[in-house]
């Protein structure tokens, strides 16, 4: 039985023939943990999902997140993401989806400040928002997304 199943789960992705890649740069800071900074999902239609790890303001240069608050980490959080989507070979208007977190919503303001300089504004990616207790390394903010290729 579970040969037949094997078999047909074999089949079915020579089939759907959907890739699996791990996306890994020096241009991003390197994973922390047990994750990879993005994994692309390429389906033989020609379309490619790219899911992100999650970005704080690590600088890749020295593996420490920078100094100076909300503003500083969320441009070094939005360099990491364009970092790792472009070694995914997608651009940033490719990318559809987004959620923020930050320790304090009220940092709110100053993080749209930063981030709406990567989106142009009538194609800015779906979004939410959270304020969460903390984050890995006393990160004040940090910032996931997603993108779509399409060939
Ligand atoms: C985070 O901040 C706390 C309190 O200031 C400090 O004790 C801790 O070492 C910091 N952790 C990191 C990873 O920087």
């Amino acid at each position: 039985m579970y040969k037949t199943f094997s078999l047909l789960f074999g089949l079915l992705s020579i089939v759907s023939g959907l890739q699996r890649g791990v996306v890994s740069t020096p241009n991003a800071p390197a994973a922390i943990g047990p994750y990879s900074q993005a994994i692309t999902l390429s389906f033989t239609s020609g379309e490619t999902l790219v899911q992100a790890a999650g970005q704080i303001g690590l600088d890749p240069a020295t593996g420490s997140l920078v100094e100076g608050g909300i503003k500083e980490e969320t441009t070094r959080a939005m360099e990491n993401i364009k970092a790792i989507m472009t070694a995914a070979g997608a651009t940033m208007d490719e990318i559809v989806e987004c959620t923020v977190l930050m320790t304090d919503l009220d940092d709110y303001a100053a993080l749209n400040e930063i981030y709406a300089n990567y989106f142009d504004e009538d194609n800015a990616p779906a979004r939410a928002a959270f304020q969460v207790v903390k984050l890995p390394a006393n990160a004040t903010t940090e910032i996931k997304c997603s993108a779509a290729i399409e060939n």
